[in-house]
């Protein structure tokens, strides 16, 4: 796979319209069928003091499926709107585990009008699995996506 290829993809799905869920779900989905290194793709929704988890893709579902903003690493994503970055998850004290199987963590917010609206999570199965290319193609595409995240504010 190339992170290229994944922008393309994410352009396609943008440009084919939809509801903003369905846009978000095939955005989750190219994410994990597209790059390798993916094993869990997320993205999580603010609602109030909380991120609440919207449209995923991977094995297992997450036994988180809402964080206190400021919990986490996802939380800390959330709180300072900067991407994180964690080459190894089991070395981060912040650490929420979901799987047995992640190495390796990134959150990218997501910002719509200057607000942090959500967030991108990627667990891997590799360490350190996330460099700059990745954070590059995945803040794109968090800035592309954010005027999508809006439907699933308050209706948990
Ligand atoms: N690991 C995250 C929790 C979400 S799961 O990875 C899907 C965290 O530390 O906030």
């Amino acid at each position: 796979m190339t992170l290229t290829g994944l922008q393309e993809g994410v352009d396609r799905i943008l440009e084919g319209g939809g509801s903003d869920e369905e846009i978000l779900q095939g955005v989750v989905e190219a994410l994990e069928q597209l790059v390798e290194h993916y094993s869990w793709v997320g993205i999580y929704l603010v609602d109030g003091d909380d991120l609440v988890l919207g449209p995923w893709r991977g094995p297992q579902a997450t036994e988180h499926v809402r964080i206190p903003i400021g919990q986490g690493v996802c939380g800390a994503a959330a709180a300072s709107g900067e991407t994180e970055v964690v080459d190894d998850v089991n070395a981060d004290p912040r650490y929420l585990a979901c799987f047995p199987s992640t190495r390796s963590e990134i959150v990218v917010p997501i910002f719509d009008e200057g607000r942090v609206v959500g967030e991108i999570d990627i667990d891997s199965d590799r360490a350190a699995a996330f460099g700059e290319n990745d954070r590059a193609v995945l803040e794109r595409i968090a800035l592309q996506i954010g005027p999508h995240c809006r439907f699933g504010v308050g209706t948990d």
